[in-house]
């Protein structure tokens, strides 16, 4: 009798954690229809914000890049990539006219966690040495032009208003940055004084987002992009917008009439999106609660925090993991988005990933599913505001108009199935007549490279190529 009793308990427990799954599953649910309501709201949200600053909660930031790559740029330039837990120093030797990139060289970086919360002067000062140290790697077969001081495109990967192609003040940290004493500032200038610092004698060209780095990476590869998306430690999206369509644009009409727009679409929030109590509580106890809504939902880092908040209510309150719930698993943010995609990923007939039973790892490749479905069809939602506002959602008749997005990210490199998802989203969306005029590429480290692009075009010794 003890034994039968024991089984009912326990299975009286399973339907308890399934209960909660299916409950969260329900609430996390994109229907098609959602999904446009979404790119819907989003269109609004895109005209506010470029309305008039403070329009929205999507600001649409003027990038003042209102020039893509031609493909002409030339010379030794380097650039700067700080914006996830890791940072890149990079050296792009630039050919010129038809000869792209002749040699290039980076390193990466992991930044420490305490620089991440610390003080400006710390983090500036830490880029500044690791930089420092990398210029003084050059070696011969990169050509710097005699008598010229190097130039420098700095990818800063958080919302700066700016104030010109090379000056920029921080607006708030996003991601795991907190840093008190940075907001309001010039980060240009923050950066310049940490490499006066150390002595480095090196001039900023150019202050750019990493969408707008990806953007211009992928436009010099391929004349077709238009626009460029992150999906990695945080999202975002950026594209070329008709410069008379930014009524808070009053500078002088660019020649080109076009200017790339910033859209820090992570701070979109509408009441469309499928939120649950569990992204509600992760937003409450974050760093910066009630900001980043729509990134919170889809972005890499915490697409793994859901999953464990929901595991640990299916521990707590269903006793999933038996009678105890495991303590590691109560420590926010243990379990990183990289584990949840093995864990997704696991396909092996005993799903060995993980240390339990079969049936309870299945329960979580559904729950990583659901967080991972939910996340990728929403930024498919978002790629269609995009086009819908650039109006390349339509074919018309006769025309031949190819659209190319440019893509990055480590979610969208590594976590197969949300990309795929990702894709197979926007495709459904679209339609199949128009999904054959959109390309989606990857642009393998192009904010790096698009920022020392941007850097050539705006170099102080431009003029002299003039004839
Ligand atoms: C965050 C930042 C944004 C950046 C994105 C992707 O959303 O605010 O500037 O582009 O992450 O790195």
């Amino acid at each position: 009798a003890l034994v039968i009793h024991r089984k009912m308990k326990k299975s009286g427990r399973w339907v308890k954690a399934m209960e909660i799954l299916k409950e969260f599953e329900e609430k996390c649910g994109t229907p098609i229809l959602k999904l446009r309501q979404v790119a819907d709201a989003m269109i609004v949200e895109m005209h506010a914000g470029l309305a008039s600053e403070g329009g929205s909660k999507l600001k649409m930031l003027i990038s003042y890049v209102d020039n893509l790559p031609t493909g002409d740029e030339e010379g030794l330039f380097y650039a700067l990539d700080l914006g996830g837990t890791n940072f890149r120093v990079l050296r792009v030797q630039l050919g010129g006219r038809n000869r792209g990139i002749v040699n290039q060289q980076f390193e990466e970086v992991s930044i420490p966690p305490s620089r991440m919360t610390g003080t400006s002067d710390a983090l500036f000062d830490y880029v500044a040495a690791t930089l420092a140290r990398f210029v003084a790697q050059e070696g011969s077969v990169f050509k710097p032009s005699p008598g010229r001081q190097r130039e420098l495109g700095f990818t800063f990967s958080f919302p700066v208003v700016q104030s010109s192609i090379a000056s920029g003040t921080l607006l708030k940290w996003t991601k795991g940055f907190s840093i008190d004493d940075t907001v309001g500032q010039d980060v240009v200038a923050e950066l310049a004084k940490a490499m006066e610092r150390r002595g480095l004698d090196m001039r900023i060209a150019a202050l750019v987002n990493d969408t707008v780095g990806t953007l211009a990476g992928g436009r010099y590869n391929d004349n077709n992009v238009v626009a460029s998306v992150i999906l990695g430690t945080g999202s975002n999206a950026a594209y070329v917008e008709c410069a008379h369509a930014i009524p808070k644009w009053h500078g002088l009409l660019p020649k080109s009439g076009q200017m790339v727009i910033n859209m820090e679409w992570g701070n979109f929030r509408s009441s469309h999106l499928p939120l649950t109590e569990y992204d509600h509580a992760l937003d409450a106890e974050s760093l910066n609660p009630g900001e980043q809504i729509y990134e919170k939902v889809i972005s890499g880092m915490y697409l793994g925090e859901i999953v464990r908040r929901v595991l640990c209510r299916m521990a707590e309150e269903a006793a999933f993991f038996g009678g105890t719930v495991p303590p590691k698993l109560k420590e926010p943010f243990v379990l990183g988005t990289p584990v949840m995609s093995s864990m997704h990923r696991d396909t092996s007939p005993d799903l060995k990933i993980s240390n339990t039973s079969l049936k309870m790892r299945k329960a979580i490749v559904e729950l990583c599913n659901i967080v991972a479905t939910r996340g990728a069809r929403l930024s498919a939602a978002g790629v269609l505001a995009i086009l819908k506002k650039m109006g390349r959602d339509t074919v018309k008749e006769g025309e031949k108009q190819k659209t190319a997005i440019a893509m990055d990210g480590g979610l969208y490199e590594h976590y197969t199935e949300y990309c795929n998802c990702f894709k197979d989203t926007l495709n459904e969306l679209l339609g199949e007549e128009v999904s054959k005029t959109i390309m989606i590429e990857h642009s393998n480290d192009g904010s790096g490279i698009g920022a020392a692009l941007l850097a050539a075009s705006q170099s102080q010794y431009l003029e002299l190529y003039e004839p």
